[in-house]
């Protein structure tokens, strides 16, 4: 309720805080969680909770009036297409130079992305995270946040087996006859399920391709890991359609004020509470624009010069590639990506093999390449549009594209193939306008201590990507959990 008072406010329920919210209550500390994104426990007119992949409609996208679909075309068309302005899953959230989705909702990304589960190899450790001790890394927090996502590996016997990673096993093939190492990833979807999908003893999800709009069975969300542990306790509320605005000093505690949102984006309230320690959780960008916002306008005047600095894309950048028709990669795809192409260490590119859940043969092979992409941006305040922005430039994706290169121009060779030119617009290869993948802006150990608490403000901490200097070398969502376990052990010990 508005004026109430809580020992601890978290800023969004995504991977960082819905790991402090858990841990902070098994510790025994009552905590509020503030989720601008809507509770997507209830189901649609349709029966379902989530629109599927090839039907985006209101519930798919954080209040546009289009859809923004990351492969934008097919085959010269466009598919994008209007829909009702309401409060959506997926965030295309446009800053100058890049789009970066995001998820929107009780769960944060976790309610959109692949569910593809990686632990960086321990010796790139170093190269993502330098101030952060990798022995206890890799012999307790990693294993703690796979623990608590519920990750685990496919049987690969029977991925062999199935018509819906078939994409799976070209990509396998046209990897390993260019001599790339081809890496399966673990996953948080339940095999199981997956299992009787394909059997049809159950509801299809991922084998109907939902993923990018939400997953209905199967994925193993937050909702249904971190956070239905951290209910589980009695100590943890959430407030969904609440978005935090500002967070400022007052009595040794912090007032913290929230908008209410309707699901068309409007505010139909705005409440005031208060909190002895306030957790930004609102993801890389969400974190970042707001501590900009707050060391700009004042609210938070001792925050240093590092709040908004070392933001990166993960080095994302997608194509496509033609395949010949003895090639074929299916009709039907499993939503869930499985495994990668690895030339980190010659060529700086990690490449998922990535559906296409179009529900009709393409002939393509799908990628999405992570890359050592050098350049990092800037959030600033713009004081005359009163908003936080992003000074990331369209040219810097070059290095990605040049990298990504390194796989696909070998397998192009190899395989007498060529790139898509039709998937991101018209005679264009390269998805360079987007990333799935934001992280940093509130950089560990420059922003903040080693932990996560705020330099200049005492009981303020970044608990999310945020943390992260632009990179992980791999799909970041395990390391952000991990480095958040990791971070709240020393917090609860210490500040509690
Ligand atoms: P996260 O973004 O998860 O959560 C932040 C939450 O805060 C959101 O729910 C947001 O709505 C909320 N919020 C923001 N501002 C707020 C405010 N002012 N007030 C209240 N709430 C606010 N990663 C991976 O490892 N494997 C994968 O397969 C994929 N695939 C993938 C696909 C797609 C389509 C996307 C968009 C992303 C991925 N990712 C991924 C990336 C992964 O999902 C991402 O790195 C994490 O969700 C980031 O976790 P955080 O905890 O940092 O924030």
């Amino acid at each position: 309720p508005p004026g109430a008072h809580v020992p601890v406010l978290v800023i969004g329920t995504g991977y960082g805080g819905s790991v402090a919210a858990l841990r902070l209550a098994q510790a025994g500390v009552d905590v509020h969680m503030l989720e601008m994104g809507m509770a997507w426990d209830t189901p649609g007119s349709d029966g379902k909770i989530f629109a599927n992949t090839t039907t985006p409609d209101h519930r798919s996208y954080w209040l546009r009036t289009k859809t923004k679909q990351p492969l934008s075309n097919f085959l010269g068309f466009p598919l994008d297409k209007d829909v009702p302005k309401y409060t959506g899953i997926l965030d295309a959230e446009e800053f100058s130079g890049i789009t970066v989705y995001q998820g929107r909702g009780v769960g944060g990304g976790s309610l959109v992305n692949g569910g593809m589960a990686v632990t960086p190899l321990r010796e790139r450790f170093s190269a993502i995270l330098p101030s952060v001790n990798a022995a206890e890394m890799y012999s307790t927090y990693y294993p703690r946040a796979n623990a608590g996502l519920g990750v685990t590996e496919v049987d690969q016997a029977w991925w062999n087996s199935v018509d819906c990673y078939q994409y799976a096993r070209v990509g396998r093939k046209h990897a390993q006859r260019s001599n790339f190492s081809f890496v399966f990833v673990p996953n948080v979807y339940d095999w199981d399920y997956m299992k009787k999908e394909v059997a049809g003893t159950v509801p299809k999800s991922a084998v109907a391709g939902e993923i990018l709009y939400g997953n209905n069975a199967g994925k193993k969300s937050l909702q249904k890991t971190y956070l239905a542990q951290a209910k589980a306790t009695g100590r943890v509320a959430i407030s969904a359609l609440h978005r935090v605005t500002s967070v400022t000093p007052a009595n040794g505690r912090y007032t913290v004020v929230v908008e209410q949102l309707d699901t068309s984006g409007t505010v139909t309230a705005t409440k005031t509470v208060t909190a002895n320690k306030v957790f930004f959780a609102a993801g890389s960008v969400g974190t970042s624009k707001l501590l900009t916002r707050l060391k700009a306008t004042g609210a938070l005047p001792g925050l240093n010069n590092e709040i908004g600095k070392g933001w990166g894309d993960n080095g994302n950048v997608m194509c496509g590639r033609a395949n010949h028709l003895w090639d074929a990669t299916g009709t039907v795809q499993a939503s869930i990506p499985t495994a990668g192409i690895d030339n980190w260490d010659a060529g700086g590119a990690f490449a998922e093999v990535a559906p296409l859940p179009t529900g009709i043969e393409t002939w393509a092979s799908f990628y999405l390449s992570i890359t050592k992409n050098p350049n990092r941006a800037q959030f600033t305040w713009n004081s005359t549009a009163n908003r936080a922005e992003l000074n990331w430039q369209a040219a810097w994706k070059q290095p990605s594209i040049d990298m990504a290169k390194t796989i696909f121009d070998k397998i192009n060779a190899k395989e007498g193939t060529i790139y898509r030119t039709d998937l991101f617009g018209v005679y264009k290869i390269w998805g360079d306008h987007l990333t799935y993948h934001p992280l940093g802006g509130a950089i560990l150990n420059k922003a903040t201590d080693n932990y996560g608490r705020l330099h200049g403000c005492s009981n303020l901490y970044v608990i999310d990507g945020a943390l992260i200097p632009g990179n992980t070398s791999v799909n970041p969502f395990v390391t952000i959990t991990a480095l958040a376990e990791r971070n709240i052990d020393t917090i609860i010990r210490t500040d509690f």
